[in-house]
């Protein structure tokens, strides 16, 4: 079986970037599970499906067409064809993505399609439970944290260079509301594997986060 690299941990904890590079610098290929969730709440949101219709959204994750295109080294995401890579990072798009991820029926429904992603020479994984639930004989397992605060920094930092005006406070109390229920759901609840490597950055930068990694990928 191909190998696994996963890489958990709370929304903001700089997985995603973590998870690109060492993707890249390994010519692995890359699975970004949360762009799943994402695609399931726009997907339910765009058929005004009740975010509390479990069966509805279960149906929904179960037939979900989607597609990911790789251009100039940047992922898009594509709905029934239409790249919506901008769309599924809006709030209201991460806000129900966090709602739609408890749901265990749509957790069961995406389930295979991550672990198809699995192929030579290997994969890196980013996600909740990619070390747990998806992944859990995978040889190398990261859990990335931060304090909330930072996280909601970075966030800031990151939409600010965007343009895009938004509080502090506001983001703090989103990625809280969104911990709290990635943490307390019944299905996979975020939590670090048995087996991973805990590394938090809030005092570490990308570049030593990475270098940490890779040493333990040598090993
Ligand atoms: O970018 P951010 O870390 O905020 O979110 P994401 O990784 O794109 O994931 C979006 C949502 O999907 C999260 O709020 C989680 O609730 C959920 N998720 C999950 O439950 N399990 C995963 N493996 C990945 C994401």
């Amino acid at each position: 079986k191909a190998p696994v690299i996963t890489i958990d941990g709370p929304s903001g904890s700089g997985k995603g970037t973590i998870a690109k590079l060492l993707a890249d610098k390994l010519g692995f290929a890359l699975l970004d599970s949360g762009a799943l969730y994402r695609l399931t709440a726009l997907a339910a949101l765009n058929a005004e499906v009740d975010l509390e219709d479990a069966g509805r959204l279960a149906e929904i994750a179960s037939n979900l067409d989607i597609q990911f295109a790789v251009a100039n080294n940047e992922v898009s995401a594509l709905l029934e064809g239409r790249d919506v890579s901008r769309d599924i990072r809006m709030e209201r798009v991460s806000m129900a993505a966090s709602k739609v991820a408890a749901v265990p029926a749509v957790r069961d429904a995406l389930l295979q399609r991550q672990r198809d992603f699995r192929a030579p020479p290997g994969l890196v994984a980013d996600g909740r439970d990619m070390g747990t639930t998806v992944f859990p004989d995978a040889p190398v397992k990261i859990f990335l944290t931060a304090s909330a605060e930072e996280r909601a920094r970075r966030r800031f930092d990151q939409l600010q260079g965007r343009g895009v005006s938004v509080s502090l406070r506001d983001l703090l109390e989103d990625i809280r509301a969104r911990d709290d229920r990635d943490m307390n759901r019944a299905a996979s609840p975020l939590a670090p594997a048995e087996d991973a490597l805990v590394l938090d950055s809030t005092s570490i930068d990308i570049d030593g986060v990475l270098q940490k990694v890779l040493e333990l990928v040598k090993q």
